[in-house]
């Protein structure tokens, strides 16, 4: 990753005499490597908890600093050894590497008269205090006139648009996931509980090398495939029932998010694999649809109006607003370090990657159907990045036949 490109492109949208300051608290006791601030990460491709990165535009310096913690023998005892100024260098191409511990000591020197500071804010709205707010109130009392800014849509402007590297780990990521859904398609069959057939997922991702999930998963069986997020999982699997996942392995931070819909015992009734064609061939259309100048909200309008035709058709509504009744959520978000990334929602540009997950949710047939696979968005379409992952009524019942279970 060019983390030095990024750093000089957060030097360039901010504004002059302004400093901004990222710090990768840690989210909670058990955080882990990968549990960092994504941002932070992004920026220097170090995920130490409690490490600060300083951005000074003055009038007469413009700079980057990362802070790091004093080598402290004792406490490595118990967590390993924190990162080296030399390591720290090499992999976040920063050459102005401080203390922690002076960090505030040094702040005094870069804040002017007229300097203002950026903040990234509420990034988790679950909380009510962050080390930000602390940050804001201790520099307050000291410089009661000091202004604070947003930094969050610098960051935004950068993570909307992903290099090849960073499609690359989503690919990773993605075909770590698809041994996840291999273990399921190995497994699945009627008796077990939701949670066990979750449990093949869960072990096949973790041996081929995820470093994480990228949300919790979803394995939604008869009626519970219809509620959306559905989390539950602890019903039995039912013959003659589907059963949805929405799932990804995450790698290095950057995340799949992958749904697919698998008929219990091998084969699809003709009333699931009806609903089944229609959104899958309604995904194949957003697929070919997919490029620059559009919007999600216009992929989402293009599914609407395909979608409407096809269940007049099958007789499930006869208005088109009743579609609502079926379909209600959207049909694209942009993904990334985050699932549900940290991007600005504008027309699309070569770089973004997005998923493409249509639906369909009919509580009285018990069927409710998403195939949701992420596209990395070219010059003149789009690339998928979940290729390889069967979702064919064909491929998948040809797969679950020839188990040896
Ligand atoms: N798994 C969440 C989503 O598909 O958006
Ligand atoms: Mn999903
Ligand atoms: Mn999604």
């Amino acid at each position: 990753m060019n983390y030095k490109l990024r750093q000089e492109k957060v030097l360039n949208l901010m504004a002059p005499n302004t400093i901004f300051c990222l710090f990768n608290k840690r989210l909670n006791e058990d955080a882990k490597k990968y549990d960092c601030n994504r941002n932070f990460f992004y920026l220097t491709g170090i995920a130490e908890f409690d490490d600060i990165l300083l951005f000074v535009k003055n009038k007469n310096e413009s700079f980057v600093k990362l802070y790091i913690h004093e080598i402290d023998p004792k406490q490595e005892r118990w967590t390993g050894p924190t990162i080296r100024s030399n390591e720290a260098t090499t992999i976040s191409s920063i050459k102005n590497i401080g203390l922690i511990n002076n960090f505030y000591n040094d702040l005094a020197n870069y804040i002017n008269y007229d300097t203002s500071i950026y903040l990234l804010e509420n990034l988790d709205e679950s909380k009510d205090y962050s080390y930000e707010d602390y940050f804001k109130r201790t520099i307050s009392k000291k410089y009661p006139n000091i202004i604070f800014l947003e930094g969050n849509n610098i960051l935004k402007k950068l993570r909307t648009i992903k290099d090849e590297d960073e499609a690359n780990l989503i690919r990773k990521a993605n075909i770590i996931t698809n041994y996840g859904l291999n273990a399921i398609l190995d497994n699945l069959k009627p008796g077990l509980k939701e949670y066990q057939i979750e449990s093949y997922f869960d072990q096949a991702i973790k041996f081929n090398g995820a470093t994480g999930y990228s949300f919790p998963t979803i394995a939604a069986s008869g009626i519970n495939s219809t509620c959306l997020h559905y989390s539950t999982n602890t019903a039995t699997l039912e013959d003659n029932d589907i059963i949805l996942f929405d799932l990804g392995a995450s790698y290095e931070t950057y995340c799949a998010d992958i749904s697919r819909t698998y008929p219990i015992n091998g084969k699809f009734t003709d009333k699931q694999r009806q609903i089944y064609e229609i959104v899958l061939n309604g995904q194949k259309l957003i697929e070919k649809t997919a490029k620059p100048g559009l919007t999600t909200k216009d992929l989402n309008n293009i599914l609407i109006q395909y979608y409407i035709p096809h269940l007049k058709k099958i007789g499930l509504i006869k208005k088109n607003d009743e579609i609502f009744k079926y379909y209600f959520h959207a049909v694209s978000h942009h993904l990334g370090m985050d699932c549900h990334d940290f991007c600005e929602y504008n027309k699309l540009e070569a770089g973004a990657i997005i998923s493409n997950e249509p639906g369909l949710y009919i509580p009285e047939w018990k069927i409710g159907v998403r195939i949701e696979d992420d596209l990395y968005i070219t010059k003149d379409g789009n690339i998928n990045l979940s290729e390889g992952i069967i979702k064919e009524v064909k491929d998948i019942e040809d797969y679950m036949a020839k188990r040896n279970n």
